[in-house]
């Protein structure tokens, strides 16, 4: 089940998908099996009042899932309150988010709500949390354990009512075993998770967010010639959806006839002609021909070389992509690098 037309609540996951923002709302598109099944279990998480963490990789789509979440709950008429973790200071961070009272510090020529005080009722969105420096991490946790914030300069304390959904595309727990990350904070915070899955791995959503992007843009074009379908379906998208509306807007600029082709494309896709992310050459999808012919063993080194690349080196991760098992891979790597 598509989330593409009209702002009816969906079928499948029973959450209105249109993501407000403050210049106009985004439409989520959502097609493939995996995006469904995370969508259920947002629409779960909305009813809940529970810290929610988002992972995944950086263009994943992190912020509107958190924000459809906000627009879904109870809490959608009272403000979500975004903020990026590693976009300030230590010191300016702790005054944004908790407050300062008048001479708190030089220049501080005025009391200051923080971003909590902002966000009272709604949900504040804690991106890139992993960033976030110790002593505000023992700031933040009291806050969340006790439900009360001091103003920066303040001794009296202050109850807040915020939903905190918090997103990261660092391995949290990594930076927890690197003494980075407060454990307490993260079990604090990972009360209720979502891992937003990257691009590659769900190749079904690629053309219908391509096409969702290209009717956004001012264009000839009202679609992606077959090549590109397969280009765009085979590339490894390392930024994921924002690199792919990027890529449109690239095709679209350049379009001139009714689709856009693979001339029209950014030169990073180029490697990616013969679908790197298809799991099967059986089917309808469509391959493009090679330009020279290749022998079978030539095709599926290259391939599965070009999967492991875009899986930056990560074996399990590409014989997933693959559909073989990792064992199968291991074996296959070492008869070509005996090295290995
Ligand atoms: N399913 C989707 N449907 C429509 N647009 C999407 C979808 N997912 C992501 N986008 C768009 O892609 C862009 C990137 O999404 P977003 O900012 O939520 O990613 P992110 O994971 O927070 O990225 P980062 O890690 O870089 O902060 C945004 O412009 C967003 O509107
Ligand atoms: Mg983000």
């Amino acid at each position: 089940m598509e989330h593409q037309d009209g702002a009816d609540a969906c079928d499948v996951c029973g959450m209105v998908p249109l993501v407000p923002r403050l210049n106009g709302a985004t439409q989520l598109v959502v097609r493939s099996q995996a995006m469904q099944e995370l969508l259920k279990r947002a629409a779960r998480f909305a009813g809940s009042d529970a810290p929610i963490a988002v992972l995944g990789e950086t263009g994943t789509g992190k912020e509107v899932i958190a924000r459809i979440i906000h627009s879904n709950s109870a809490r959608a008429k009272q403000p979500f309150v975004a903020v990026n973790v590693a976009a300030l200071p230590a010191d300016l961070l702790e005054s944004e988010l908790f407050g300062h009272s008048k001479g708190a510090f030089t220049g501080a020529s005025a009391a200051h709500r923080g971003l909590f005080e902002t966000a009272n009722k709604g949900t504040l969105f804690l991106d890139e949390i992993g960033e976030m420096p110790l002593p505000l991490q023992a700031k933040l946790l009291r806050g969340l354990q006790d439900g009360e914030l001091r103003r920066v300069g303040e001794s009296q304390a202050f109850a807040v009512d915020v939903r905190i959904i918090s997103a990261t595309h660092r391995d949290l727990a990594q930076r927890v075993r690197e003494g980075l990350f407060r454990e307490d904070l993260y079990y604090r915070l990972k009360v209720l998770t979502l891992t937003v899955p990257p691009l590659r791995q769900r190749v079904d959503d690629i053309l219908p967010l391509a096409l969702h992007f290209l009717l956004n843009e001012k264009t000839s074009a009202a679609g992606f010639d077959a090549e590109a379908q397969t280009r765009l379906r085979g590339y490894a998208w390392p930024g994921n959806v924002r690199e792919l509306q990027n890529v449109v807007k690239h095709g679209a600029a350049l379009a001139v006839g009714d689709w856009v082709t693979c001339e029209e494309l950014p030169e990073d896709l180029a490697g990616a002609s013969y679908g790197a992310n298809e799991r099967t050459l059986s089917g309808n999808r469509t391959v493009a021909a090679p330009t020279a012919l290749q022998s079978l063993a030539d095709v599926e080194r290259a391939h599965v070389l070009h999967v492991l690349q875009a899986c930056h080196g990560d074996q399990t991760e590409a014989a997933r992509v693959l559909g073989i098992a990792r064992n199968t891979l291991w074996r296959k790597l070492r008869q070509w690098s005996p090295s290995i």
